[in-house]
């Protein structure tokens, strides 16, 4: 599907957005493996969510929507799981897959998993040799880089490991093998990245420990099952925010977004460039921080983006580009190699797609040099069947003299079903 867009004179207006992604594959999963049943609302029901449930389906768990948004799961217990008929297609998901992979480690049958082409060419030995050491029978293709993965599951022993890589994906999945495993298997992560598996492990009674960046899980303890809503995900959010910033005379509130602290980096950061993010109504929802974000068009001014900051907003940095073009001096990004490794690779697809928009944007090995500011104009551009390109490039538009044309923008439903509904609702 294309998508043609036009430059907008303001936005404005008071929008939801959907239940956090990452949150919503744990709460399925951690769900399934708890004892009875678990609620869960304000679900969203993307494209990746939905790999999540058909992967945990065919493991024998029964999940029902009974309302809108609202998932029930029937949770099997620990050691309930049933080995699948087929091998599970995790689709487009990266935490799907790699999650799963965890999980799966400790059990008593095998399983094949795998994904569709971008996520069979993701890197999959940071999960493979880990989970090898703590006894699991497990390989991939390309001689172990690739899913698709086979996994015996086997009983487990604990391990003490060092995050070769600043993955919440990696870092989870080794929790969760942590519960199947003989004892107490402690993960050590170099920077702070999301901690939504820690806290909902917590939530449902695991017994895990974190000081700093150590975490400490004891295998063998039952979870119990849990009613809990997911809080509106910033990472689909920060489209809106960025737009609401950059188009003139515009004002928007997003409400209920999540806010936890290893996910904030894009308020930091939009703020530092001179944003004025204003923050109302903090709460807790579950275990998660939620609030409601308030925000008016402003001036950005360029700022240098590195270091242990680049986990807690690396699915942001492709908005962000977005945003340093119209921002007064010279943006840059370092430290972010892992976004060759998303969906696509999009550090490449950035530059190329907001080039052809009259973007200044160097590419550099783990960023960009984005100069600004610089009037865009509308082009032809490509998606790369990648949901946070199609809406990056969505806000570039936004912002862009003449007409917009995103190829492949069907990629959102990934994260964000009504996107595009949303996108135009919000037009003054
Ligand atoms: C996620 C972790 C991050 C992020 C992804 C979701 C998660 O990936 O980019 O969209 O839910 O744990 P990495 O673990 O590869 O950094």
């Amino acid at each position: 599907m294309d998508k043609i867009l036009q430059r907008t004179r303001s936005l404005s207006g008071r929008i939801t957005v959907p239940g956090d992604k990452s949150i919503a594959h744990r709460a399925v999963m951690l769900g399934g493996i708890s004892r009875g049943r678990s609620l869960v609302s304000n679900f969203p029901f993307s494209r990746d969510c939905l790999s999540t449930i058909r992967c945990l389906t065919s493991l024998g768990v029964t999940i029902d929507q009974i309302d809108e948004g609202v998932l029930r799961i029937d949770g099997q217990g620990l050691r309930g799981l049933k080995p699948p008929r087929s091998s599970l297609d995790a689709g487009n998901s990266g935490t799907t897959l790699r999650l799963l992979s965890g999980l799966l480690a400790g059990q008593t049958f095998a399983v094949t998993l795998t994904g569709d082409d971008s996520l069979r060419r993701r890197p999959m030995r940071r999960i493979i040799e880990p989970l090898r050491s703590m006894g699991a029978e497990i390989s991939g293709a390309g001689g172990d880089r690739f899913a698709p993965l086979r996994i015996r599951g086997r009983r487990l022993r604990p391990i003490d490991y060092t995050l070769p890589v600043a993955s919440a994906q990696l870092k989870s999945a080794l929790l969760l093998a942590g519960l199947y495993a003989d004892g107490r298997t402690t993960v050590r992560a170099p920077v702070t990245c999301r901690d939504h598996t820690e806290r909902m492990l917590i939530h449902r009674g695991a017994e895990l420990n974190v000081s700093g960046d150590v975490i400490t899980i004891q295998g063998g303890g039952e979870l119990k099952a849990l009613d809990s809503v997911i809080p509106g995900d910033l990472s689909s959010a920060a489209y809106f925010l960025t737009a609401a910033i950059l188009v003139p005379a515009s004002r928007l509130t997003v409400e209920g977004v999540g806010v936890n602290p290893t996910r904030t980096g894009l308020l930091k950061v939009l703020n530092d460039m001179g944003a004025g993010i204003s923050l109302s109504g903090d709460r807790m929802v579950g275990n998660e921080p939620v609030t409601d974000l308030s925000i008016r068009s402003v001036e950005l001014s360029a700022v240098e983006v590195s270091g242990s900051i680049v986990p807690s907003l690396v699915d942001e940095l492709p908005v962000l580009a977005v945003a340093a073009t119209q921002a007064q001096g010279t943006t840059i990004v370092r430290n972010a190699a892992e976004l060759r490794v998303k969906e696509s690779d999009r550090i490449a697809a950035m530059a190329d797609e907001l080039r052809k928009m009259g973007a200044r944007i160097e590419e550099t090995k783990d960023g960009w040099i984005i100069e600004g500011s610089t009037p865009l104009h509308g082009a032809w551009v490509n998606s790369h069947g990648d949901h946070r390109v199609a809406m990056a490039l969505a806000v570039a538009a936004l912002v862009a003299e003449g007409e917009t044309c995103i190829r492949s923008a069907e990629s959102v439903e990934v994260s964000f079903p009504g996107f595009w509904e949303m996108f135009e609702r919000i037009y003054r």
